[in-house]
Parts: C-alpha cells; structure tokens; sequence
C-alpha cells in the first residue's frame, strides 16, 4: 500500500488482491492461509514476541492439531486464526480473505458468520438452558423465523446426542455435557472453520476421549477443525499435527507418522508440572487472603488463578484441589463445588 505513482487504477487491483473475496491467488483452495505470522504483545514497556514467523495453511476437512508447551503461542496462534485478534506483521486469509487487516466491527462480522469457538471451560451461560444457548448465536444471525432457529437448535442438540437435555441448565450437565452443548453451539451458523482451545483440558480422559470421538464424527461429515491440546492422546484423533516451540512451528507430523518427539515430551510435562506448582502456590495465596472462612467456593478460588496458568495446567482444576486435600496440604473436602475446611 506503499508504493509511489500508482494511479487509480493501479491502486485498486492492489486493493482487489489483498482484500477481496477468494483472491485468484489463493482461491477457495485453503480455509486458513497464514503467511509470516508475528505476534507481541506489549506488557508495559517491555515486548513479549509471542508468535515469531509462523506459515499454516488449513484444507476443507483438515482436523489440525496444535502442541506444544505451555507459553509456546498455541493460544495466540489459534486466536488469530479464530479472527479474536490481529497479527502484529504477516497475513491470515480465511476462505480467501484478509482478515489481519479488518476492522473490529468487520471482524466481528466474520467469527459471527464464518468461525465456530470451543474453550476449556465451555462457557455456557449459566442461567440459559442448552437450547438457549445454542439459539442465541442463531439470534444474532439474523436468518431465522423463531421456530426456525428452535428447530436449528434442537437439530445440533441431537448432532451431539443431547436433544433429551434440550431444556437442562448447564449445572445440570456434566463437563462432557456441557462442552457437547459447546460444540453444538459452534456449529449454529455453519462456520468455515472451528477453533478448539483445550476442549478436553476440564475433562477427565474418558470423557475427553468422547468429545476426541465426536469431533472426529464431524470432522469425517465434512466440518474443520483446528484444536490445541497438551494432551498427546488428544492429537490421535487429529489428521495433522503441528508442533510449537518458542513462537514458531518447529515441527509438524501426520498422526501415524511423526508424533512428539521424546524432547518436546519432556519440555511439555516439566511445564505441566511448573503450571501445577504455581497453580498450587495460587490456592495457597487465595487462602491465605481469605483466611477465616470454613467454605469456599472452588469456581471463585478458580477465577484468582492467573490464565495463562489455568490455561495450562496438566490436570482438571478440581484434581489438583484434591490432590491436595490427598497429601494433607489442605484440611478440607470437596462437596460440590464448595471446599469446606474443619
Ligand atoms: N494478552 C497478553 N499480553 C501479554 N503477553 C501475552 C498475552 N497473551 C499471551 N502472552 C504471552 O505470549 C506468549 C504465548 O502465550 P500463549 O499464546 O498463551 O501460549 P500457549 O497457549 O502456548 O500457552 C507467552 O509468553 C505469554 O505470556
Ligand atoms: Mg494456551
């Protein structure tokens, strides 16, 4: 957008090949394609170079997973991707389009139309049942009569197995329940893409290994996905996977062939277990702060953690509590999600 001289004319079919629909280019070919990716973030006055050159190209179809240890940038990468954020240099086409150059408003345009989200910690709202939910992405849409968008919903319940539970609040489900309902709202506008962070990091294995199951089920009738996990039995259902280390992809293997190498193994479970110390150390502090109290609530205690440390902790929150309570560490027990002392 530089360059010196250019006429009108000229200007324009710049314009035409980086920003419009399916660029002869690139063509519909890719879902993502990211070129040079960089990411620093700024923390005061110092920079954080989070993301420091990072090429993807993601096909119709592909189920990509991203490893790596905790710090790596796979949540960075994947917000870009997810059109959350832009890149501080390179490109990102999604079906062809530049999104590292939008606006807010044309970005929110974009994850409302085009990308389905999974986190975590599913982030229902509490007070709505699982219809609800998934209807209020289908609400902002636009494209539905109210009967049409109960109808769409209650057809993504029973893509996930829940339409019996169609009317139950997220308390009332369980973890795998609830990030059932968490996908079935991803899919509510039938988005180009979706981006998974940790969708199996609150689960314990067998439940993970049903949502894993699931999204291979989607991932098979033609849904795309790309989905960061700590977990290396997680990347076996993925049919690529890409390894992070330091901002960049240091590796990538399909499923059957590369897999982690015995080095990243070692770096990703020291981490697991730096994150689960801190994390530790974090109770702790809560404690200490409100000292006094004979119950606690374990979500509240839960949100004084900092994120980049629950992001990545190796095992479900409440196992580290009862772990805890296990070594004698803490005088309690869990009761539902209260911890109660004495
Ligand atoms: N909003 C932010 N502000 C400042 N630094 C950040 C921010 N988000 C992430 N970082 C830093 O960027 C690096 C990559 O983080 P992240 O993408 O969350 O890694 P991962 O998901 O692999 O754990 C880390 O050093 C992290 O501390
Ligand atoms: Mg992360």
């Amino acid at each position: 957008m530089t360059k010196k001289g250019n006429d009108k004319k000229g200007k324009k079919m710049e314009k035409r090949t980086e920003d419009s629909i399916f660029t002869e280019e690139f063509g519909d070919k890719f879902k993502i394609k990211a070129e040079n990716i960089h990411k620093t973030y700024l923390l005061g006055t110092t920079a954080v170079a989070a993301l420091r050159g990072v090429d993807l190209n993601v096909k119709d179809q592909d189920f990509v997973i991203i490893m790596g240890p905790s710090g790596s940038g796979k949540t960075t990468l994947l917000n870009l991707i997810g059109g959350l954020d832009t890149p501080t240099r390179g490109k990102i086409f999604l079906e062809g389009q530049n999104i590292s150059t939008l606006s807010d408003n044309q970005l929110a345009d974009i994850r409302r139309d085009k990308i389905g989200y999974v986190f975590q910690f599913y982030n229902l709202l509490p007070q709505m049942t699982a219809l609800e939910n998934i209807m209020v992405p289908l609400h902002f849409a636009g494209k539905f009569s109210r009967r049409g968008k109960r109808k769409r919903a209650m057809d993504l319940l029973a893509m996930v197995g829940l339409d019996e539970r169609a009317h139950h609040t997220p308390s009332e489900l369980s973890g795998g329940e609830q990030q059932r309902v968490a996908i079935a709202r991803a899919f509510s506008n039938d988005p180009a893409i979706c981006v998974l962070d940790e969708p199996t990091g609150d689960l314990d294995s067998k439940t993970g290994q049903m949502i894993m199951n699931l999204l291979r089920d989607l991932n098979k009738r033609g849904a795309t996905f790309v989905a960061v996990t700590h977990d290396a039995k997680v990347a076996e259902f993925g049919t690529r996977t890409l390894h992070m280390l330091d901002g960049k992809i240091v590796e990538e293997g399909t499923v059957n062939g590369l897999k982690e190498t015995e080095m990243m193994k070692k770096i990703r479970q020291s981490e697991a277990e730096a994150n689960k110390s801190k994390c530790e150390s974090n109770i702790f502090k809560y404690l200490f702060k409100n000292q006094g109290q004979t119950e606690y609530n374990i979500s509240i205690i839960r949100q004084s953690i900092p994120k980049p440390i629950l992001d990545n902790i190796p095992l479900h929150f409440n196992d580290i509590l009862q772990g805890m309570i296990k070594d004698g560490k803490l005088p309690g027990k869990i009761q539902g999600q209260m911890l109660i002392f004495g």
